[in-house]
């Protein structure tokens, strides 16, 4: 399997009920042989009609934000969890994220890049496998079996919430850090930061015990 014969193969998904409503999938955008990665939400209104990821206004936020660490769109590859638009960009749900998942899952194996940077809580949660909010975790390097993930707040919520924008920013300039230590060091980095994942007052919903923050994603 490649990236192409991948795309193409989800080019008329029917596996679950975004399908009615999407105008095309959006599979992914950039760089295949890229080292790092973003893994955003879902399509919003322009990527749904353009059939590209972070196409919109938030995507316009990303492209400057890269460029402030001296980082071009065409450096990175960018995808979402879910592929197709959901109605009125509700949240994506559960059983929308387990369908699509393994699709993400394997554009990270094609791509096999050292750091995926997570945009917001679904896409955090969903690669660490666990529920976990964004703002505990956003600028921490976490590091999973095959590639370093680094979750950072999604654009678009620094777009509505102003107050999100200075760390957001001073997120990217840490991520600017993490990437010149990693160029450095032919192996992922595991003492650039301790993930503090779960608090007392923010239980995991759906598992009763936090599992080890050492994960196989593979
Ligand atoms: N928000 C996302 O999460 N993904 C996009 O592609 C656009 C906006």
């Amino acid at each position: 399997m490649d990236l192409p014969r991948l795309s193409a193969s989800l080019h008329d998904c029917q596996r679950c009920q975004l399908a009615s409503g999407r105008t095309q999938v959006v599979f992914g955008t950039g760089n295949p042989q890229a080292s790092i990665m973003f893994v955003g939400e879902a399509p919003g209104f322009y990527e749904d009609r353009q059939g590209e990821p972070f196409v919109g206004a938030a995507g316009k936020l990303l492209t400057e934000l890269l460029q402030s660490i001296g980082l071009e769109r065409s450096d990175i590859y960018i995808a979402n969890v879910i592929k197709c638009r959901p109605p009125n960009n509700r949240d994506p749900l559960p059983d929308e994220i387990n369908t699509c998942k393994p699709f993400l899952l394997q554009q990270i194996e094609l791509i096999q890049p050292k750091l995926v940077c997570t945009l917001g809580n679904f896409a955090t949660q969903t690669l660490l496998e666990r529920k976990v909010g964004i703002t505990k975790v956003r600028g921490q390097v976490i590091r999973l079996e095959n590639f370093v993930v680094f979750p950072l707040f999604h654009p678009a919520a620094a777009l509505h919430q102003g107050n999100l924008r200075v760390p957001l920013k001073e997120d990217f300039q840490k991520l600017k850090t993490v990437l010149e230590q990693m160029s450095q060091t032919p192996t992922l980095p595991n003492t650039i930061s301790q993930p503090t994942l779960s608090t007392p007052q923010e239980p995991p919903k759906e598992t009763p015990a936090d599992p080890p923050i050492q994960m196989n994603l593979f």
